[in-house]
């Protein structure tokens, strides 16, 4: 490290573990609030700063970098999805930028599942239910969902976390169906036993669909008005992404009109605000963005974070950098 103790900014408290660790090696300046750090604090509290650990709710575009000043190495992104980052105006101005991959997958697979359970099985409404001290009698017509075994789930995005929920999937006896820009190695396919389809055709013939694309231009509303109307009645849409991929008033629509039968919700269009019509929809489960949200992920999410910052200010390659170019390409 160049300067013994660089200033880094933190925008928000992490694993005490790990922050105890960029507190031993940087000046460290931590943000103790509550929510997302307000704008004007953030552009503040980065001027001059070596290195910066930043939040999905932390926009880095040209203003925070030109509000950073020429020393910011790294901006390490504690989410593994960076469309909070312009990661370009990174490079222009020879940022590092990184993310976490590879550490929160199995978790964020597991989220994932535990909504296309929760959904299709009711489980969230049951719950309701019974603490409506509403009176009931075992039914054989009461509350029925939809089975998950042996039924079709169609994933959109086949990185490494839709790669992990076909995974769990087989174990339920599923037919995996998958869409993405990039077809994966033949033995990835040959292994799952899945599909390419075209979008389209996934939407039409899949039971569940589970989105795993990053927010791009291209994937807003990807999901739409049209494409819900080609989903099977029976079908449950899951979401662990991020909001904007679904027309939430668009979902909202085809959910309370029983166009389709359920969906899974860990991310929101207009977060933290949940859309009023999605949260009167029985048949929608709604999570706060605890895709990644477990004691062990979360830490080493933080680990990870720091030791990109560690390499970032000491002109190391980060273990995850998303810019190569910024480094020399
Ligand atoms: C991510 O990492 O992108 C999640 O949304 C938060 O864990």
């Amino acid at each position: 490290m160049g300067e013994l103790h660089p200033p880094v900014l933190v925008t928000r408290r992490l694993p005490v573990e790990a922050l105890d660790r960029i507190a031993a090696r940087c000046d460290l300046t931590l943000y103790d609030g509550e929510g997302a750090m307000p704008r004007a604090d953030l552009l503040a509290a980065v001027a001059g700063k070596a290195g910066a650990i930043t939040l999905l709710t932390d926009r880095v575009d040209d203003e925070f970098l030109d509000a950073a000043g020429p020393d910011l190495a790294i901006v390490a992104n504690y989410a593994v999805g960076f469309d909070n980052i312009d990661v370009e105006a990174c490079t222009r101005h020879g940022v590092l930028a990184s993310n976490p991959p590879e550490v929160l997958t199995e978790t964020t697979a597991d989220t994932a599942f535990a909504l296309m359970i929760a959904a299709s099985r009711r489980i969230a409404e049951g719950d309701r239910f019974l603490r409506s001290a509403t009176p009931w009698i075992w039914g054989p017509l009461m509350m029925l969902g939809q089975d998950v075994h042996h039924k079709t789930l169609g994933v959109v995005g086949f990185g490494r976390i839709g790669q992990a929920l076909a995974r769990r999937a087989r174990g339920f006896a599923m037919r995996i169906l998958y869409h993405d820009m990039y077809r994966p190695p033949a033995e990835i396919e040959r292994e799952l036993g899945a599909d390419y389809r075209d979008l389209d055709d996934l939407l039409r013939d899949s039971d569940f669909v589970s989105l795993h694309v990053n927010l791009t231009p291209q994937t807003r509303h990807l999901i739409n008005a049209q494409r819900l109307a080609t989903m099977k009645p029976t079908a449950v849409l899951v979401n662990t992404s991020r909001g904007p991929v679904i027309d939430e008033e668009a979902l909202a629509k085809a959910l309370s009109g029983q166009q389709i039968f359920g969906a899974g919700l860990d991310v929101f269009e207009r977060e933290p605000i949940v859309h009023p019509a999605l949260l009167a929809c029985e048949n929608a489960v709604v999570i706060p963005h605890l895709g990644s949200a477990t004691v062990q992920t979360r830490l080493a999410m933080a680990n990870l974070a720091a030791d990109n910052l560690f390499a970032g200010i000491d002109g190391e390659r980060p273990p995850t950098l998303l810019n190569q170019q910024a480094f020399g390409g």
